[in-house]
């Protein structure tokens, strides 16, 4: 197994695929819990619109009416604890109807899509943090989403404290314990080497302006 940039094996996972054929834009977005994902999802929405760009808003999980159900079963704290495989499952259940359903046909209109959350969290989470295995989820994200990575993805990195400290923590994910949310974000730490080509980090400290104009920063680099 070929060791994979800045030394960390990347045991397999396959490099840069993007939206191939498919004209439009996806853009991700990525953090721990609180670090402003959907705060800057809407402002850049709206900085694009503002520039004439028709921007597709995606959550995750969700999005569609299945996957708005399973989103039920994964965040209601009801559910109680699921097996990390189960979690993994249905994750890309999820993404899987939104990218067929939704994200797909956005970008092969040529839209800017703008996912709040993609395939990192589930790398992340399920992954590393459930002990799933970095390269089993990756390659069921890769049958989900048939290969559609982001042609860009923001990182937006703060303590997890902090985060933690601007939500109110009532979702099933959310609750889990510190260390938990420490090993997330020390795995998108890793997944920032492995996926540099496509993956920026952006500091989500300070008021939302002043994140937002880091997040367009790098933006405008790509969209014209
Ligand atoms: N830069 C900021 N400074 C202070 N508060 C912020 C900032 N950005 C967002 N907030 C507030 O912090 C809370 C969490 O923000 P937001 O929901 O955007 O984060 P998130 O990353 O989407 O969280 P989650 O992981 O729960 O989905 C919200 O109440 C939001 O209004
Ligand atoms: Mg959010």
């Amino acid at each position: 197994m070929d060791d994979g940039i800045l030394g960390i094996s990347t045991g397999g996972l396959s490099p840069f695929k993007g939206t191939g054929e498919l004209k439009g834009t996806l853009i991700s977005l990525e953090g721990c819990e609180g670090s402003g994902k959907s705060t800057q999802a809407e402002m850049l929405k709206g900085y694009l619109e503002e520039r004439g760009k028709t921007v597709t808003l995606v959550r995750e999980p969700g999005g569609t009416d299945a996957g708005e159900r399973i989103r039920e079963i994964l965040l209601d704290p009801q559910t109680g604890e699921l097996a990390p495989i189960a979690e993994a499952l249905l994750f890309a259940a999820a993404r899987a109807q939104l990218v067929r359903d939704v994200i797909r046909p956005a970008l092969r209109e040529g839209n800017i899509v703008v996912a709040d959350r993609y395939t990192d969290s589930s790398l992340a989470y399920q992954g590393v943090a459930r002990g799933c295995g970095l390269e089993a989820v990756k390659n069921l994200n890769d049958w989900a989403t048939g290969d559609l990575e982001p042609n860009l993805t923001v990182f937006l990195d703060m303590s997890v404290k902090d985060g933690l400290a601007r939500v109110r923590g009532e979702d099933r994910i959310e609750q889990e314990e510190l260390a938990f949310h420490e090993n997330v974000r020390y795995a998108y730490s890793m997944l920032i080497r492995i996926f540099s080509y496509r993956m920026v980090v952006v500091d989500a400290r300070g008021g939302p302006e002043d994140v937002h104009d880091r997040v367009i920063s790098h933006i405008s680099r790509m969209v014209v």
